[in-house]
C-alpha cells in the first residue's frame, strides 16, 4: 500500500479544451503572467489560460512601449512562469521582430519558446501580412493564438492606442483577417479594443474561440494585465479596464509601516528573533 496520499489533480487545459469551451459555450478566462509567484497564484486560483505577454516590456521593464522587449527576456519570462503553473494551458508572445522578418525566423523563434522556455503555444498579432508564418508554425506542430484590433507591437504605425475597426473599412478587414488566422490554424484569436458590435460578429463567425480585451461580453473569452486588474498601476485607467483590488494603496500601506517599523525599532520584536 502506498504511504502517500493520492492527489487528484485537475486535468491539464489544453488548446482542444479552450475550443470545446467555446462549443460547450463557456468562458475562458486568460490572465497575464511574467514571473514564477504571479503565475503559480494565477495557476491555482483556476485561470483558463496564462498570457506570457510581450506587456512585460510595460509593466515588469517599464518600457514605454512592447517594441524594447526581446525573444530572449520573453524566453526568460515564460521558464519563470513554466515553472509555477501545473494547470493552466501557457501561451506567450512573440516579440516585435522575431517573427516578421522571414517565416523561417519566425518558426524558429516559436520553437525557441516551446524547447528552451516550455511554452504550450506562441501568440502574434498581426492579420493576412502574418498568415504564411503561422502556417509554417503551425505546422510545425505548434498552437498559435491570433491577435487583431489594437496591436501594440504597431503603435508607430496607427499612432494611437484608441479603438480600432470604428469605421466599414477597417471593420471588414478586421473579420476578414479573423477567418484568414482561422484558416490558417489559429487555435484562439485575441480581440483588442474594437467595437463590442465587431466582436459579436467575429465571434459568432469563428469556431475558434475569441478572447476580448475591451471587446465587449459577447467574446468566448476575456483577457486582462493583471497587474493592471490588480489595481498595481494606478496610471492606466481605459473604460474597459476593471480594478479587482487596489494593489498600489495596499503595498504602498505595507512598505510605509515596515519603514516607519524599522525606523523605530519595532521591527523585528523578541518573538522574530532567535536564541
Ligand atoms: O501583451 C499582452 O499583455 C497582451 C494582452 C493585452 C492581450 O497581448
Amino acid at each position: 500500500m502506498s504511504t502517500h496520499t493520492e492527489q487528484v489533480f485537475p486535468p491539464r487545459i489544453t488548446t482542444r479544451t479552450v475550443v470545446d469551451m467555446k462549443i460547450r459555450g463557456e468562458k475562458i478566462s486568460m490572465l497575464t503572467a511574467y514571473d514564477y509567484t504571479m503565475a503559480r497564484i494565477i495557476d491555482q486560483a483556476g485561470i483558463d489560460i496564462i498570457l506570457v505577454g510581450d506587456s512585460a516590456s510595460n509593466v515588469m521593464a517599464g518600457h514605454e512601449t512592447t517594441l524594447p522587449i526581446t525573444l530572449e527576456q520573453m524566453i526568460y519570462h515564460t521558464t519563470c512562469v513554466v515553472r509555477g503553473v501545473e494547470r493552466s494551458l501557457i501561451i506567450a508572445d512573440l516579440p516585435f521582430m522575431s517573427y516578421q522578418v522571414t517565416d523561417t525566423g519566425a518558426l524558429e523563434s516559436a520553437g525557441r519558446m516551446m524547447k528552451e522556455a516550455g511554452a504550450h503555444g506562441v501568440k502574434l498579432e498581426g492579420g493576412r501580412t502574418v498568415v504564411p508564418a503561422i502556417r509554417k508554425i503551425v505546422d510545425a506542430g505548434i498552437p498559435v493564438m491570433g491577435h487583431l484590433g489594437l496591436t501594440p507591437q504597431s503603435i508607430y504605425k496607427f499612432g494611437t492606442y484608441r479603438v480600432r475597426a470604428t469605421d466599414e473599412k477597417e471593420a471588414n478587414e478586421l473579420l476578414t483577417d479573423a477567418v484568414l488566422l482561422q484558416e490558417a490554424g489559429c487555435f484562439a484569436l485575441v480581440l483588442e479594443k474594437i467595437p463590442a458590435p465587431l466582436a459579436e460578429k467575429v465571434t459568432r463567425k469563428l469556431d475558434i474561440p475569441t478572447i476580448g480585451i475591451g471587446a465587449g461580453q459577447v467574446c468566448d473569452g476575456q483577457v486582462l494585465v493583471t497587474h493592471d486588474m490588480l489595481g498595481l498601476n494606478k496610471e492606466f485607467s481605459p473604460r474597459f479596464l476593471r480594478r479587482y483590488a487596489d494593489m498600489h494603496t495596499i503595498m504602498t500601506d505595507s512598505v510605509k509601516r515596515y519603514h516607519s517599523d524599522v525606523k523605530n525599532g519595532l521591527f523585528p520584536n523578541k518573538e522574530e528573533q532567535y536564541g
